[in-house]
């Protein structure tokens, strides 16, 4: 039985989570509690790393006490602690795992860095007592990934995005639209009252077996078909593009699923929150006799609980890391 604290700083969300958990058992969340910058980003209409780091360093001592008060248990019941070493922001990495770091030192557990991607590719695995073989699909704000998860720290990428990710197009075109950032939630709130079928929007790289992605192509019809027709009514572009993006995505997913014979399908990150995507995965894994595992709605955005459970398990496969080791903001799966 292992109590592992956890901190997530890699991007615009502050977040520790404490977890209890033992080999061969189900993870315990006895808290997560995430300190969103969303607020702090937007009159800017994106993340501005300088805010965000220093937003970091003021918000996670008292979200560390927060995590323990909820869990309720004192600092010195921890047993391991970790977080982000990347990929991420370098200046964000640095707040959450120099202070991972200094905890360990100070009380002399160990310390372990995760990878926040390794984070998202197990959150939909988070209540069972291991990770099955499947294909994970990793859909966030910073990176779209195809993976072959063999099992827990077995892992071949399958694809990935040529140029952006599937929810940094949703953001872009949220703002093209005029919407809020970040996009990806306004854009599914006002696609409920368009029609998906207004604009026959590009599904790009569809051909052969390719399993990379790209969404450049569709982002840029959109601004045409605006630029075309500034009166375009926003609800049928932005359900016209999501529909778009939901193709593509489950399209390629099962592709991948064939090819590597999986029979379980995991789905994480930011836009697996997005319900048009849910349903569309859910019907079409329905049809094909693939289980599917979508990440709980509290573990698709950032979070700890996710670096948690995946620090968790590098603990008890004995992966420990020594605390001169670097943040990384290229660091790959
Ligand atoms: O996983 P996450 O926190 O990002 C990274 O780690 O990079 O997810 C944030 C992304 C943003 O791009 C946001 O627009 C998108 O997830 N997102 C959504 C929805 N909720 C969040 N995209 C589409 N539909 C949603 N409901
Ligand atoms: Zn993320």
């Amino acid at each position: 039985m292992a109590v592992f604290l956890a901190i997530e700083s890699s991007c615009d969300e502050t977040a520790v989570a404490i977890l209890r958990g033992e080999p061969g058992g189900a993870a315990e969340v006895l808290s997560s509690e995430v300190a969103s910058q969303i607020e702090e980003h937007r009159e800017h209409g994106g993340v501005v790393p300088e805010v965000a780091s220093r937003s970091h360093s003021l918000n996670l001592n008292s979200l560390v006490e927060k995590a323990l008060a909820t869990a309720g248990i004192g600092m010195g019941s921890v047993d391991v602690f970790g977080a982000t070493m990347g990929p991420g922001l370098a200046s964000s990495l640095l707040v959450g795992s120099t202070a991972a770091k200094a905890m360990s030192c100070v009380s002399g557990k160990p310390f372990v860095g995760v990878n926040h991607m390794e984070g998202h590719l197990l959150s939909p695995f988070m209540d069972r007592t291991a990770v099955p073989k499947h294909v994970g699909l990793i859909v966030s704000g910073g990176h779209t990934l195809l993976m072959n998860v063999r099992a827990a720290g077995d892992y071949k990428q399958l694809g990935s995005t040529r140029d952006d990710a599937a929810g940094e197009a949703f953001d872009k075109v949220g703002k093209m639209l005029g919407l809020p950032y970040p996009g990806g939630p306004e854009i599914e709130k006002v696609a409920k009252d368009g029609d998906a079928r207004a604009y026959d929007f590009p599904r790009s790289m569809m051909q052969g077996g390719e399993l990379d992605f790209s969404f450049s192509g569709l982002k840029t019809a959109v601004l045409y078909t605006l630029q075309k027709d500034p009166n375009a009514k926003v609800a049928d572009v932005a359900a016209s593009f999501q529909a778009a993006v939901v193709d593509v995505l489950v399209e390629k997913t099962m592709r991948a699923a064939k090819l590597v014979r999986a029979e379980v399908i995991g789905l994480s990150g930011g836009v697996s929150l997005n319900r048009a995507v849910r349903e569309a995965f859910s019907s079409r894994c329905e049809k094909e006799g693939i289980e599917l595992a979508v990440a709980k709605p509290g573990v698709c955005t950032d979070n700890a609980a996710m670096i948690g459970f995946a620090g968790l398990l590098r603990f008890f496969a004995g992966k420990c890391d020594a605390l001169d080791g670097d943040i990384d903001p290229n660091l790959r799966l």
